[in-house]
Formats: structure tokens, C-alpha cells, sequence
């Protein structure tokens, strides 16, 4: 088993990265392999289907595909941009869909987010887990959120039910 865990902010303090490997030492501590993905290597052309017909899906997304096949589980950590989910991750997920053989269908898919703001990224993971169940995957149906979300709140996260999804079985 090993889990895919995917971050929404390629800014270099981002809170989200930060949750992201937390989740990555948390997973480690309890023996289950994990690749944590460079929210950088996210970044591709906002889609656009003339763009589409004529280059096809940019190679940083077959790389993300390729990931997405290749793992269990998904955790998805997202920040939450006026209420939804930021471009970078809603357009790799978008392009993501371009591909034949859909690499989310039937896939486990964690949602998780940071923010400083009360709500730690609710309204977000509210919208993704409707565009992740559009791709057929299987939403847990909690969400790792952090409120008031900083380098402290981050390390304190109360996470019991992210050790049950990360040990479950496949
Ligand atoms: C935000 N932020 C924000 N936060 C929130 O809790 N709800 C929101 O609706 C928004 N809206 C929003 C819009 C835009 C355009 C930006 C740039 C920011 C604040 C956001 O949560 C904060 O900047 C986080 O620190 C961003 O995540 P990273 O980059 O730290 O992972």
C-alpha cells in the first residue's frame, strides 16, 4: 500500500505543504509508504481545449496521472481560496480528467486542508470532494481540517481518523 499525497499551494511557506508532510511523518511512523508530491510539479497551462487539441496533456500531468495510478490512496490537502479550491489543484485535477483509462475512478481519496482562517478550509474541501466524486473516486467521509492553521495549530491537529484511513486495508 502506499499513498499519494498531493498539496494545493506551490508558495514556499505554504501552510498546506507543511500539513502535507505532516501527514508524510505521520504516515511513516506507522510503516506506510508514502510520496509526498512537489505541489510545483502541479503547475501546467490553464486548460483550454485548443490548447488541448493541438499540444495534448502537458508531460507535468501525465506525471501526476502516472502517481495517481501508481498509489492505494489519495490525501488531497488543499487551501481554500474565497470559499473553493485554488487553480493550481482544481486545473491539474481538470487536466488530469484528459487522460484515457480515468486514474481516479475507484480510487481512495482523503481530503485535507489548512487555513488561517476558522473554517480551516471546509468550504474547499466541500467543493473538492464533489469534483473527486464526479471522477468516481471514493471520498472518506471526514475531512482533515486544520483552523487558525499555523506552524503550532499544524503540529496539533487532533488526526485519530487520519490514522485510521492511512492503516485501513485496501
Ligand atoms: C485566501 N484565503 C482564504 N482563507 C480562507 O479560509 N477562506 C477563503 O475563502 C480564503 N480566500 C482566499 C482567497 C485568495 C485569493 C487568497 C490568496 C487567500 C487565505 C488562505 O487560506 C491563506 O492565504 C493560506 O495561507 C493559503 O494557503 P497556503 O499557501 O499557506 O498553503
Amino acid at each position: 500500500m502506499s499513498i499519494l499525497i498531493l498539496a494545493g499551494s506551490s508558495r514556499k511557506e505554504s501552510l498546506n505543504k507543511k500539513l502535507q508532510q505532516r501527514i508524510a511523518e505521520r504516515a511513516k511512523a506507522l510503516d506506510v509508504a508514502c510520496h509526498v508530491y512537489p505541489a510545483e510539479e502541479l503547475d501546467a497551462p490553464m486548460y483550454q481545449g485548443d490548447y488541448e487539441a493541438e499540444h495534448g496533456v502537458p508531460a507535468s500531468i501525465q506525471k501526476l496521472v502516472t502517481a495517481i495510478r501508481d498509489c492505494s490512496k489519495v490525501v488531497i490537502v488543499t487551501p481554500e481560496y474565497n470559499s473553493s479550491v485554488p487553480p493550481l489543484l482544481k486545473n491539474a485535477i481538470d487536466w488530469s480528467s484528459r487522460v484515457d483509462q480515468q486514474p481516479w475512478k475507484g480510487k481512495t481519496v482523503l481530503l485535507a486542508g489548512a487555513s488561517p482562517g476558522r473554517l480551516g478550509a471546509m468550504r474547499a474541501m466541500d467543493h473538492l470532494r464533489a469534483v473527486v466524486m464526479n471522477l468516481q473516486a471514493w471520498v472518506a467521509p471526514m475531512f482533515a481540517s486544520c483552523p487558525n492553521a499555523n506552524d503550532e495549530t499544524i503540529q496539533k491537529m487532533d488526526d485519530d481518523f487520519l490514522k485510521n484511513f492511512l492503516q485501513q486495508g485496501d
